[in-house]
């Protein structure tokens, strides 16, 4: 019933930021799955009879590979396999999972906020035994066994019937398809008072959250409706579609446009929400003010203590390099330390299994804490919700007076898409020459005080990541950063990270990119961004 079945490498199974992302045609080749899947399970030891966890977010081509994953895991020997109903779980439920039930690792199929649908994009992604994101050691062996892999074992059964929740036996292996919300929908109601949340939105509270067509869907019906009483319809587009309605699963206020235009208007809801493709990342809009995941991150800081899960208050902050400093000014008050981290979820893993981080976030929408190990849309959303009904004030207030106390960090990210690649390594190269001689210069009224190519020395492993992001600091706490994308599938993605810190209060009413406007110029004087790609604007600003 074993078989192993001869194949030949491909060379381009690098994974990138967060596993490995390809358009659908490319991972329907002969074997292409296949090949990284066994290229993952041989990069790993000791699995015999462990459990693994196999889940995805319901993207065209998920449950094709969600049958491959499981016959191909009961053919390299583990004892069992817990798959969500449907070939279901979000990427943060899928980390609970693993956490929770001690499986040996999980494979998450997703493209996060990538498109979905027949041309569009597909990924598989590892995950370990703390249920984050495998570190670069192990992606870097399961690419190196890529190169070379020869063969791959899968059992010759018929397909698993992952629509009905219990076990049933896949060549001498268990696999049980499993609820994919309950446990995630009880880790939350642990973690936040659901009593008064439930009792702000009874109150009048109006809450609306965007599933965007994609994973969270059943998660925020069951959570936000059925548990805190939110109106039917509070959930908006809330099946899970193989095409995600045709959309891009991405949060922000190019693709979640619809949602933000109804925040801003005269009787807009009290607080808007959306999540991602696979229900990591969020969007938080109060009426008539977009909160920036960087402020985000700051505020959830500050306030976590108003939660239940978070009382006993926090034992470290992490962010990732491009993210805005705003977060650093709670952790200084707070008394605690803030660690900066390369870009992706990966690095926040070893600070939180050493408990040195509690709470975690990223610019581009993820925050998360230390209750799971991947960054996490909907416990955004519910400690903002716990926030909210503690302090009884408007977002607008809350985070007018966290301004206040902590000053304004304006931050804003061009992203300049499918540019040619090599026009894209170029302006890298070109900035990584500049950056011995650029300190001390000036444009205009902005000095240059420090510019470097990030590197990450992990403090719990001593690993060292270098070449992270190019940083450019001026005087007075601005900066500008730039790096490439690690997760596209065509092309380079520029992304180009702006701030500005600004204490007086008097000017935090400013419009953001208008607040940003020189070191915008700027950047494009340093880098030759218009020049070397041909654009003259970014493609997405968030
Ligand atoms: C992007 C984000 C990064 C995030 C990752 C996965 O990676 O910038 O913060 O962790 O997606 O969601 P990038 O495309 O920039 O490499
Ligand atoms: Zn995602």
């Amino acid at each position: 019933m074993i078989k192993t079945i001869a194949t030949t490498p491909y060379d381009d199974q690098k994974p990138g930021t967060s596993g490995l992302r390809k358009k659908v045609p490319v991972f329907q080749q002969k074997n292409y799955a296949e090949n990284f899947i066994q290229a993952i399970f041989d990069s790993l030891e000791g699995f015999a009879g462990e459990t693994l966890v196999i889940g995805g977010d319901g993207r065209f081509y998920n449950r094709e590979v969600i049958q491959i994953a499981i016959k191909m895991a009961a053919a390299n020997g583990f004892g069992r396999v817990l798959v969500g109903r449907g070939g279901i779980l979000s990427t943060p439920a899928a980390s609970n999972i693993i956490r929770k039930y001690k499986a040996f690792g999980g494979i998450v199929l997703s493209a996060s906020h990538n498109p979905g649908g027949p041309t569009e994009d597909f990924g598989i992604k590892y995950n370990i035994g703390n249920g984050g994101p495998a570190p670069e050691k192990i992606t870097d062996a399961i690419y190196a066994r890529t190169k070379v892999i020869d063969s791959y074992k899968i059992a010759d059964v018929e397909d698993i019937n992952l629509d009905n929740e219990g076990a049933q036996d896949v060549a001498g292996m268990s696999v049980t398809v499993i609820d994919p919300v309950t446990d995630y929908a009880a880790l939350m109601e642990e973690l936040f008072d659901f009593a008064a949340i439930r009792s702000l939105i009874s109150s009048g509270f109006n809450v609306v959250f965007d599933a965007m067509s994609a994973v969270t869907g059943p998660y925020a019906k069951e959570i936000i409706e059925n548990r805190l009483g939110a109106p039917k319809g509070s959930v908006l587009n809330f099946v899970p579609l193989p095409d995600f309605g045709g959309h891009h699963p991405d949060p922000n206020l190019v693709h979640a446009r619809a949602l933000y235009d109804q925040m801003m208007a005269d009787d807009a809801p009290d607080f808007g929400a959306a999540s991602d493709g696979d229900g990591d990342r969020n969007l938080i809009i109060g009426k008539g003010i977009f909160v920036t995941p960087s402020d985000s991150l700051a505020l959830l800081a500050a306030n976590a203590h108003l939660a239940p899960g978070y009382s006993a208050g926090l034992a470290g902050i992490a962010r990732s390099m491009p993210t805005s400093g705003a977060a650093d000014r709670v952790a200084e008050k707070l008394g605690i330390k803030l660690y900066e981290t390369p870009t992706g979820w990966k690095f926040f893993g070893n600070l939180l299994d050493a408990g040195l981080a509690t709470i975690c976030g990223e610019e581009s929408a993820g925050t998360g804490s230390n209750h799971v190990r991947e960054k996490d849309g909907l416990w955004a959303v519910l400690l903002w919700l716990n926030i909210l009904a503690v302090r009884k004030e408007s977002v607008i207030d809350i985070v007018h007076s966290h301004w206040a106390t902590y000053g304004r960090n304006y931050y804003s990210r061009h992203d300049y898409e499918e540019v040619d690649s090599a026009a894209a390594n170029g302006l890298v190269t070109a900035l990584r020459d500049q950056l011995a001689t650029l300190p001390g210069k000036s444009f205009g009224a902005l000095k240059v005080v420090a510019a470097d190519d990030f590197a990450y020395h992990d403090p719990v492993d001593g690993s060292v990541s270098k070449n992270q992001g190019i940083r450019i600091l001026f005087e007075g706490g601005s900066r500008v950063v730039f790096r490439l994308s690690g997760t596209g599938t065509s092309g380079a993605t520029l992304r180009v990270y702006i701030e500005r810190f600004e204490p007086d209060t008097s000017r935090h009413g400013i419009e953001t990119q208008a607040a940003l406007a020189d070191l915008i110029a700027v950047a494009d004087e340093i880098a030759g961004i218009r020049s070397r790609t041909g654009r003259d604007a970014p493609s997405v600003i968030t």
